[in-house]
């Protein structure tokens, strides 16, 4: 595929500095009385800072000067362009395996768990560190290979871990290590990337600590929100599939988990968060790994601050509610301001967003400590929600730091990739419904992975790897992904792009009109993020900086839409792109070789991460 002639223009241009100083990790809650200090309250005055968000290299982190972190970094710090450098390096080892889950009590299912657990273990660092995972694949008969997502992996492309594009998967039996740097802070999470893997099971939270744009007391941590079905992905996915070749939607899910558990009839139990602290401020970092139900996510009777979206620090938004598509990650502030009591945490299907109608409402419980009855069942109700599909728009979602998109090349560099389903021939001639982007589905080898063509200058890439060259680092690239307005089934995809943010310039109903840009657009400061929602019949306006070298996939985040082909990837700046090492050679060797005898050989894009969803 050819990349226009693009006018070079200015940008973001990264600078990798460290202060080679290690961070003190300062996570203890201190000021816990609730009485600042005087050493509190002097960083306070000069960390509440909406108009004046520069580092304060006295600041330190605490409940009263959250945006502060240490050594001159803070949320103000431009984390494109430098972050702390620790010295440390935290390491996990890992080991997947076959197992069985039943979360709800109420079906036992074959799985797969990382360590034993489900959800997997959670990831801590501090930002600034290494983070350093040794995976070990104990599932007899599948490949694996963990991507981070959002991570930014700046200069570590092969770090990614997507089976096809990054590397080759893991060999049943062997192990890798994944290195990286946590070059951005807060939420987020990683899954597998190796078809229905992740599905089944593969995924956990990743929590970077860093600074933040609001004060709180506590960091309850992450609170995962998935839906959950019994069956297990592979058999969802070709369900889906086959719904989809009838022109169908695929089946519901079964039940929605919240932070790994439910009620399903008679079995089960709510998560439960008690002794909540009256007056005191409590941070949720919300994770949604779903796939089906759109859910509005809320605490009765409290408002949530919103103080990140995905890895970027925003501008405090106080709303009543969240909605969260798949991918995407919101980290809430609430405080415990309400009568002693027990309340309702809600996840509740949208049905504008298309939803399945099973089971739509997950609830939990938050309880304060001073209540008569911890586990008395709650009265509260959930007032009225909003019930349309609408993601909050860049007047909700401000980046904290300030980021200004170049307008000067998007008439000449714009490019459309439409999304829709579209009959293709697959390698075996059958022809199938696929979902497409840009009209061609993917659909990646794993044993021959872009890095390994850019490894040996091989530019024969196979048109359905739908590669599209960035060739010059240093410039502003623009897409608009549009729904066609004749689409047969108008419905929001949420979009995802590896080794970026992007910036939202803007979405709306029907069919993208150039001649209306700019002012349709927003340039100066708009919501920058990793996962965002293309609106059902509609177009999304993104732009990135290329500042990144390496292959990156962007991709519709439903399981079955990437399963079934939704995906583009990016090759940039090929040149300059970091390469595998000895050990991710050898990976793809022990893979190649593997793969001539596999027991279950690919049936799909290679690069389908659920497989239990999803609505049609
Ligand atoms: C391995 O893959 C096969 C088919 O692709 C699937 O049926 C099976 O459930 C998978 N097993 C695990 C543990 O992921
Ligand atoms: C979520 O579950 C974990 C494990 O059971 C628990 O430690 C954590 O406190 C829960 N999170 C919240 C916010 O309740
Ligand atoms: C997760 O994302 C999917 C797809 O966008 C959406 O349907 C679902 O409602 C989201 N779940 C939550 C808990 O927000
Ligand atoms: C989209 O597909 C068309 C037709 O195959 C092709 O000419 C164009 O280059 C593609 N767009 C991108 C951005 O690759
Ligand atoms: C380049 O890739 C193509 C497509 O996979 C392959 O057919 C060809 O043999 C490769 N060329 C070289 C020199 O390896």
């Amino acid at each position: 595929m050819r990349f226009p002639m693009i006018t070079h223009t200015c940008l973001l241009a990264y600078i990798s500095t460290s202060l080679a100083e290690t961070i003190p990790s300062d996570h203890i809650l201190w000021g816990e009385g609730g009485r600042p200090t005087t050493l509190d309250k002097r960083q306070q005055a000069s960390a509440t800072p909406t108009s004046t968000r520069v580092a304060d290299s006295a600041c330190t982190n605490g409940p009263f000067t959250r945006s502060c972190w240490s050594d001159g970094f803070s949320a103000a710090t431009d984390f494109d362009a430098k972050w702390p450098t620790t010295g440390k390096m935290v390491t996990y080892n890992w080991e997947l395996q076959e197992s069985t889950c039943n979360p709800d009590g109420s079906d036992t299912r074959p799985c797969v768990k990382i360590n034993g657990q489900f959800p997997g273990p959670t990831l801590y660092a501090d930002w600034g560190d290494t983070i350093q995972v040794t995976l070990k694949n104990s599932v007899p008969n599948n490949g694996t290979g963990i991507h981070w997502h959002g991570i930014r992996q700046l200069g570590s492309c092969p770090q990614d871990g997507v089976p096809g594009i990054t590397e080759c998967p893991l060999t049943p039996g062997d192990t890798r290590t994944y290195t990286f740097k946590a070059t951005q802070f807060g939420t987020t999470w990683y899954h597998s990337h190796f078809s229905a893997q992740y599905g089944d099971g593969a995924f956990g939270a990743i929590v970077i600590n860093g600074p933040a744009s609001s004060n709180y007391d506590y960091d309850l941590g992450p609170y995962i929100l998935t839906d959950w079905y019994y069956k297990t992905s592979w058999q969802q996915g070709l369900l889906a599939h086959n719904n989809l070749q009838a022109g169908g939607p695929p089946p519901n899910a079964n039940t929605v988990l919240i932070n790994g558990t439910n009620v399903k009839g008679s079995t089960g139990s709510y998560a439960k968060t008690q002794n909540l602290i009256k007056d005191k401020k409590y941070r949720l970092r919300l994770i949604n790994t779903s796939a089906d139900n759109t859910l509005r996510v809320s605490l009765d009777n409290h408002k949530f601050t919103v103080i990140t979206a995905d890895l970027v620090p925003v501008k405090p938004w106080v709303t009543d509610s969240v909605l969260i598509s798949v991918g995407q990650r919101y980290d809430v502030i609430f405080t415990a301001n309400q009568a002693a009591a027990t309340y309702w945490f809600r996840a509740s299907a949208v049905a504008a967003c298309v939803s399945s109608n099973d089971n739509p409402d997950a609830l939990a419980i938050f309880s304060y400590k001073d209540a008569p009855n911890q586990n008395a069942t709650p009265s509260s109700s959930a007032g009225s929600l909003p019930r349309d599909c609408n993601e909050p728009d860049n007047t909700n979602l401000v980046p904290w730091v300030t980021n200004t998109v170049d307008q000067t090349a998007f008439m000449n560099q714009v490019q459309t990739l439409d999304v829709d389903i579209s009959q293709t021939v697959t390698t075996n001639g059958q022809n199938i419904v696929v979902w497409s982007i840009n009209l061609t589905a993917i659909n990646v080898e794993w044993q021959d992975p872009t890095l390994e063509y850019v490894a040996t200058k091989n530019t024969s890439y196979p048109s359905a790897y739908n590669l599209i060259e960035l060739p010059k680092e240093g410039i502003w690239t623009y897409w608009i992904i549009q729904e066609p307005a004749d689409t047969r089934v108008p419905i929001p995809h949420p979009i995802h792009l590896h080794g970026h943010d992007f910036y939202v310039l803007g979405r709306g109903q029907g069919v993208f009109d150039p001649s209306s840009f700019p002012s349709t657009l927003t340039w100066q400061n708009p919501t920058r993020r990793d996962v965002a929602l293309l609106p059902g019949g509609g177009w999304l306006a993104i732009a990135f900086p290329t500042d990144n070298p390496g292959a990156w996939l962007m991709h519709c985040h439903i399981a079955w839409h990437v399963s079934d082909g939704l995906a583009v990837q990016f090759l940039e700046a090929k040149d300059q792109a970091p390469l595998g090492d000895s050990a991710w050679q050898n990976g793809c060797s022990k893979w190649t070789e593997y793969q001539k005898t596999m027991k279950y050989p690919k049936t799909d894009s290679g690069l389908k991460m659920m497989m239990r969803d999803s609505y049609f």
